[in-house]
């Protein structure tokens, strides 16, 4: 389905439908900080919010993707960032262990709707992991990055529940604190990435991985632009990343920006939003 990136030809990227999970918004709020971009103290417009969540959710239906949508629990204002729940591979699912106290009550919450959805089996893991998040699905493998929010013993959990082999990145930048800020899955032959959330030895290894990979600027990076959601062709992205918006044309993708700022507030974008039910 994917095509691989030649610059003298014309690629033509093709669209797979996705099944997608989102986590409604009713509770979203800052009210604590454990990363860079969370400020207590600069109120989020909640209407606002539900407002570009309910876009994003709008643009998935257009494209033809199935979104489900499980509620929020009151308390836990960053559950709506449903990309950290699992990961969720072919009938099995690892729940999230998530890094920070603030967080680790969703796990339960997380774990209760997988369950009852059906899903195939599904555990907590043992290991701190925040999903994806940090884990991203690349064909029959896995990209996972070492970092505040996911460790390397993860990996050896991820690689052993799955059955996979699993990719580390170490990412060195508290700007881009999950993988999913600073890398973003277009098809599985290509990303855009922003070298400097990475150590030289991960950039060697991406490059490696996806020759002709996009590199993203700083400011598109700092606009969420990496924090995306392909599905081969049509790519959700926060709107920000007017430059690698042009990017992503001229490699015959076609960029959706939607207007992501209250969700950004969190430190989080659409990607953040947007778990994929693989
Ligand atoms: N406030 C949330 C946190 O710090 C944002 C999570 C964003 N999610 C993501 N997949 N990057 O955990």
């Amino acid at each position: 389905m994917t095509s691989t990136f030649s610059p003298s030809e014309q690629v033509v990227r093709h669209a797979t439908t996705r099944r997608l999970l989102m986590c409604d918004p009713e509770h979203y709020d800052v009210t604590y900080s454990i990363n860079h971009w969370m400020d207590p103290s600069d109120p989020v417009d909640r209407d606002r919010a539900r407002e570009q969540w309910s876009r994003l959710r709008e643009v998935y239906g257009e494209l033809g993707h199935q979104v489900e949508v499980m509620p929020g629990t009151l308390g836990l204002p960053d559950m709506v960032f449903a990309a950290n729940a699992a990961v969720v591979r072919e009938g099995r699912v690892l729940v999230a262990n998530f890094a920070y106290r603030e967080r680790q009550p969703e796990s339960a919450e997380f774990l209760r709707w997988f369950e009852r959805s059906g899903y195939g089996r599904s555990a907590i893991a043992r290991e701190i992991n925040e999903g994806e998040g940090d884990v991203l699905t690349v064909g029959r493998y896995l990209l996972a990055s070492v970092g505040s929010r996911t460790t390397l013993a993860a990996h050896d959990e991820l690689r052993a529940y799955f059955g996979v082999p699993v990719i580390p990145l170490e990412l060195t930048d508290p700007r881009f604190y999950h993988l999913d800020t600073a890398l973003g899955v277009l098809d599985e032959s290509t990303v855009a990435y922003y070298p400097g959330a990475f150590t030289a030895a991960g950039v060697t290894i991406i490059e490696q991985l996806f020759p002709g990979a996009i590199r993203a600027s700083e400011e598109d990076a700092c606009g969420f632009g990496l924090n995306v959601m392909s599905d081969g062709l049509n790519v959700v992205v926060s709107h920000r990343a007017t430059n690698l918006m042009e990017q992503l044309r001229a490699r015959g993708f076609n960029p959706i920006g939607l207007d992501m700022s209250e969700l950004i507030k969190s430190g989080g974008s659409v990607k953040c939003c947007t778990l994929e039910l693989h």
